[in-house]
């Protein structure tokens, strides 16, 4: 796959990063997954504002990265990606110093890295739903901020995978944060309910987008803490995220979900959401 590194396109195997880079040693860097259909980049702007915010956050020396579209866009042209589903992955680090805690000099240039890949989207679980595994959320505190620190979110997802559930759905003091590369919902009652944005959670673009759709369709909708006991209990549950999209949960551990079928508001909003994509860039 031809991808981008700091200014030039690269054959990605001929592509190599400082050891002394300190997303490798450190962690110091930001990430977006960026979903494209059909060779349209779904909410680019949203995800570059949520990149500029993390960069703002980690005072980055350059917290603007809104002009990646033209590179976003001409890897998804050269790499022959304009049919179908693919994902576009960016990376950001603070760039490469000698390893001390501080931040290198001001003129250290940041890394940017970014990569294509076609993307086969689970139809399976979009149509039937998938197990999740609720897990202690151990994260820090700035959950808010997507670095690619991922551990917690590595091993819990591969706990969930271990017991043959699909996502794990991280529960800190009761509540529901979200899940390792998704946010939660459930319904409840008629009202679609998932938590309120806060530093213990993602912002995600498809949370936002399901929101909106929620207001389009009038679905009573809230964003409030969403306690593990009510999730258990929940008539409908379901997960949003950039390669997930909407996908019904079905299982909590060993418990099934409402029915046990994908719920009639989660299949409401998964066909919105599919026509939502088409109109979208
Ligand atoms: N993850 N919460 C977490 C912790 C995430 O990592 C993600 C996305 C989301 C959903 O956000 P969005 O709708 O913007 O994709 C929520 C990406 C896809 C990943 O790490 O692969």
């Amino acid at each position: 796959m031809l991808s981008y590194i700091n200014g030039k396109y690269l054959p990605k195997e001929e592509i190599t990063i400082s050891p002394d880079d300190r997303g490798f040693l450190f962690a110091d860097g930001l990430y977006e997954v960026i979903r494209s259909y059909d060779g349209r980049l779904f909410q680019f702007q949203e995800h570059m504002a949520r990149l500029n915010y993390g960069a703002r956050q980690l005072r980055f020396n350059v917290t603007e990265f809104d002009s990646l579209l033209d590179v976003a866009e001409n890897l998804i042209d050269q790499n022959g990606l304009k049919e179908g589903d693919a994902l576009i992955y960016i990376q950001v680090t603070r760039g490469v110093a000698p390893r001390l805690h501080k931040f290198p000099p001001a003129e250290t240039p940041l890394t940017v890295y970014a990569t294509p890949r076609p993307f086969t989207p689970r139809r399976d679980e979009l149509e039937n739903g998938i197990g999740v595994l609720f897990v202690p959320d151990v994260r820090w505190a700035r959950c808010d901020i997507k670095q690619v620190g991922l551990l917690p979110n590595v091993l819990a997802h591969q706990r969930a995978v271990e017991s043959g559930a699909a996502e794990a759905v991280f529960v800190r003091d009761g509540a529901i944060t979200e899940g390792t590369h998704s946010n939660v919902f459930a319904v409840i009652s008629g009202q679609v309910i998932t938590p309120p944005r806060t530093n213990y959670i993602l912002g995600g673009i498809t949370r936002r987008v399901v929101l909106r759709l929620c207001k389009e369709l009038n679905f009573p909708f809230a964003e409030r803490a969403l306690f593990e006991h009510e999730a258990r209990r929940a008539d409908e549950l379901f997960i949003a995220g950039t390669t997930v999209e909407i996908t019904p949960v079905v299982k909590v551990d060993d418990q099934e979900v409402g029915s046990g079928r994908p719920g009639i508001l989660t299949r409401r909003l998964q066909e919105a959401f599919e026509k939502f994509k088409g109109k979208q860039r």
